[in-house]
């Protein structure tokens, strides 16, 4: 797969287009038969793209890390279904998400760890193909992650994570914002469709989806935060956070 740019995004909206229009549809009627005990948190937008990353890259392992009620880990169990192939391993310290996922998705492709990832990294299945981070967003955890989780994704690897972009910048001390700062230092593009940070290309894949037929919201999420990125080079950040690390 090719860089995860505004041009890829693109192109996967085209080619993905008749899939992507059921998985809506079928969100849609679980947010409706859901309704009262499923909180939507990832927007339509960011949904949209794990889904079609997760079907061009055809994972066969995906780690989501936050779950909550469970609204990202259908989006991705629908795209290891679409795929044929693929097993999603969620971590979450709260299980509201077992009763929400419906079994024909959940049925032999995923499996739950309930608990702090932090006392359960033992779980964490090896060769992820796609990891997927939307937990506790205060620096510190990030920096956790960035130590002891990242280091086990292999190079090449997507990546995406949620509540970077809320605004045009990253508050200072936020997941975000060390996020950001570890992207940087080891020379790491990333996308985002946050309509607060990149406007242009947040309108340009709007104008897209309209164009296509698929305009009409799955839920009523405005805020876009998440990025996408593809893990860096070298496995030199288990270091500790913070310190200077060699980048590609
Ligand atoms: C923003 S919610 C996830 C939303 C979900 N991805 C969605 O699309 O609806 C964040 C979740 O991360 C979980 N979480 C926070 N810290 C965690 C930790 N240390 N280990 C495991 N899960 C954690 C919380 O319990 C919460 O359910």
């Amino acid at each position: 797969m090719d860089d995860i740019d505004l041009s890829l995004i693109g192109d996967l909206y085209r080619r993905y287009r008749e899939p992507l229009a059921r998985v809506r549809n079928s969100q849609r009627d679980l947010l409706r038969r859901t309704r009262g005990r499923m909180t939507a948190q990832l927007d339509d937008l960011e949904a949209e793209i794990t889904y079609m990353l997760l079907r061009e890259t055809r994972p066969e392992t995906v780690m989501e890390l936050g779950t909550f009620h469970g609204w990202s880990t259908t989006w991705i169990l629908s795209a290891l279904r679409d795929n044929g192939t693929g097993r999603l391993h969620s971590f979450d310290i709260v299980d509201d998400v077992v009763t929400n996922v419906p079994s024909d998705l959940s049925l032999g492709r995923w499996e739950f760890h309930k608990g702090d990832i932090r006392q359960n990294l033992a779980q964490v299945p090896t060769d992820i193909g796609y990891l997927f981070v939307d937990a506790a967003h205060n620096g510190r955890f990030a920096k956790w992650y960035l130590a002891e989780l990242f280091p086990r994704v292999a190079p090449g690897t997507p990546v995406s994570v949620h509540d970077v972009f809320h605004g045009r910048r990253a508050l200072p001390l936020t997941e975000g914002a060390v996020v950001l700062s570890w992207l940087r230092r080891t020379g790491t593009d990333f996308f985002t469709p946050s309509r607060k940070r990149a406007p242009a290309p947040h309108i340009a894949l709007l104008e897209l989806r309209e164009k296509l037929g698929l305009g009409e919201p799955v839920h009523t999420g405005e805020d876009n935060p998440m990025i996408f990125f593809r893990m860096p080079g070298k496995r030199a950040e288990k270091t500790s956070p913070g310190t200077t690390t060699t980048g590609n």
